[in-house]
């Protein structure tokens, strides 16, 4: 007991002025939760609940704190937990309490800003069951903090197999459907393959198969956020998407540096935390990139393509809406559960492009989920892309939702590589074009009306490339 008693002690002198206010809070047994009801796009978050993720893990929570939280605040609230945490007999044992932070948008220019950054602060609460039931109480009468949620399994979208040939592509550069025995062409401005010009799209997935010949040393590996996993794609999934978004043969944006994010394990899970690390992790490297502007290149943004299904997470919202805030744009998948797409995120969130697949004739794919978070449908039946296998060469036709967000990452992409120097009559704003307005023109210059068996509330519109002829059209909306 001695030397606990001495770390105890030292623990009072660092830490004496917090002790006193930790030792008021209310001991509450048991855990009050509350759950957030589904919302629309643009319903403000309530504080002070705890969202009860499925599939939640238990006795981990991601925790989200307010704007402009100052970092002694989050300090003094770190100090705070671990007080409770002391008090409860678990200061010598780091197992079973450890606080992991995320912040997105650290160490740039923009936080000199003030009140208008984006800065979001969080962290992830690992602890255990008989902790939990003295710190939620504590964390719901905190006033810094936005949300608490459990951290929870997330999951890739399932996807169906089939062989075909790139259709997808072909669609996206014409206005009317792809017709039996048409002489397939992808049509595109040649000016987007400008080897200065850099734009990063982040696949947040299962890892890419970088050594791919398909992507011509286009693709690096970015980050492996699961712990203990290896820096390769052993599902697939996560170098199929990469093809689709800037493969040379089945890429939308042939040009674009391809940039794997491993969220998802290899047997297509993950967690919640993870993807929130995985967005962290870009939102930071895309403005190491805005404040390097590396010689000989030009860096026109970084596009993030999400297909990951997960319950309502305002956490992940969150996080998201402060990726935006930075310049980072998404493409998400609208999910396969032929449902609202409003009851799951991040297809709910109103930041990101949320996009539902279409079949070869135009019509809705059967699977694809719909509603009025859907903004735009783009090719996902029988898509070929790239694959792992023996060789780096490989490829699979795929089937989903998953497979239709990397058209539309990759048409972003492509606009972002193609979109007016700063100096252009055509740049207004005279900066890099927001995720916001970039969201507007594409919807604006899709095809109207084009699919069939579209539910009433949900946009008829299927994507555009613009054919590879002049987009002062595009730009000037
Ligand atoms: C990068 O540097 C070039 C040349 O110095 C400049 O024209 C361009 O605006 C810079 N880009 C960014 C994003 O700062
Ligand atoms: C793929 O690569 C392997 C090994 O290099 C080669 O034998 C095979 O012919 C290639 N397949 C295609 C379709 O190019
Ligand atoms: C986008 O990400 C989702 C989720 O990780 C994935 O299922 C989908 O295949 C990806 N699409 C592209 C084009 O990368
Ligand atoms: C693109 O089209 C607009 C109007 O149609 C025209 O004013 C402009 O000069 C064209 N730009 C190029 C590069 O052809």
């Amino acid at each position: 007991m001695k030397p606990a008693f001495t770390n105890f002690y030292l623990f009072l002198v660092l830490f004496g002025s917090t002790i006193v206010r930790a030792s008021i809070i209310p001991k509450v047994s048991g855990v009050n939760t509350e759950i957030v009801a589904p919302t629309n796009k643009n319903e403000e978050l309530s504080s002070h609940f705890i969202n009860v993720m499925k599939e939640s893990i238990p006795n981990e929570y991601i925790v989200m704190f307010k704007k402009n939280v100052k970092s002694y605040q989050i300090q003094a609230h770190f100090k705070h937990l671990q007080v409770i945490s002391n008090l409860h007999g678990k200061f010598f044992d780091l197992n079973t309490f450890k606080i992991e932070p995320f912040q997105i948008g650290r160490n740039t220019e923009y936080n000199q800003k003030g009140d208008s950054s984006p800065l979001l602060n969080g962290y992830l609460l690992k602890t255990d069951s008989s902790l939990v039931s003295h710190i939620l109480p504590y964390l719901k009468l905190i006033n810094i903090i936005e949300v608490i949620e459990t951290n929870s399994k997330i999951h890739l979208n399932k996807q169906t197999i089939q062989e075909d040939t790139p259709w997808g592509l072909t669609r996206i550069s014409k206005r009317d459907r792809v017709w039996i025995g048409e002489d397939q062409k992808y049509l595109y401005d040649m000016e987007s393959l400008n080897p200065k010009v850099v734009v990063n799209s982040y696949i947040l997935d299962t890892g890419i198969n970088i050594e791919h010949e398909q992507f011509e040393g286009r693709a690096s590996w970015g980050i492996t956020i699961p712990d203990n996993d290896n820096e390769f794609d052993y599902n697939g999934h996560g170098t199929h998407c990469a093809g689709v978004i800037g493969s040379r043969d089945f890429g939308v944006a042939k040009n674009t540096r391809l940039i794997a994010v491993k969220v998802l394990r290899s047997n297509g899970d993950g967690e919640m935390s993870d993807l929130i690390k995985g967005i962290e992790y870009v939102v930071n490297d895309h403005l190491n990139n805005l404040a390097q502007n590396i010689t000989g290149t030009e860096f026109k943004g970084s596009v993030i393509n999400l297909s990951i299904g997960a319950g309502k997470s305002p956490a992940l919202t969150l996080a998201i809406k402060a990726a935006t805030k930075y310049g980072v744009h998404f493409a998400v998948a609208a999910g396969n559960e032929q449902d609202d797409a409003c009851y799951l995120s991040p297809s709910d969130s109103e930041d990101v492009i949320t996009v539902g697949a279409t079949g070869f004739s135009d019509q809705m794919a059967f699977f694809s989920n719909y509603g009025p978070c859907v903004n735009i449908f783009a090719p996902g039946m029988n898509i070929m892309s790239t694959f792992i296998g023996p060789n780096n060469n490989e490829t699979l036709s795929l089937t989903g939702t998953s497979m239709a967000s990397p058209h539309v990452a990759g048409l972003i992409a492509y606009f972002l590589s193609l979109q007016p120097e700063i100096d252009s009559q055509y740049n207004v704003k005279k900066e890099l074009i927001s995720p916001e307005i970039l969201r507007e023109k594409v919807s604006k210059f899709a095809t109207k009306d084009a699919i069939y068996d579209v539910p009433e509330l949900t946009p008829n519109l299927m994507i555009f490339n613009g054919r590879g002829e002049n987009l002062s059209k595009f730009w000037n909306y």
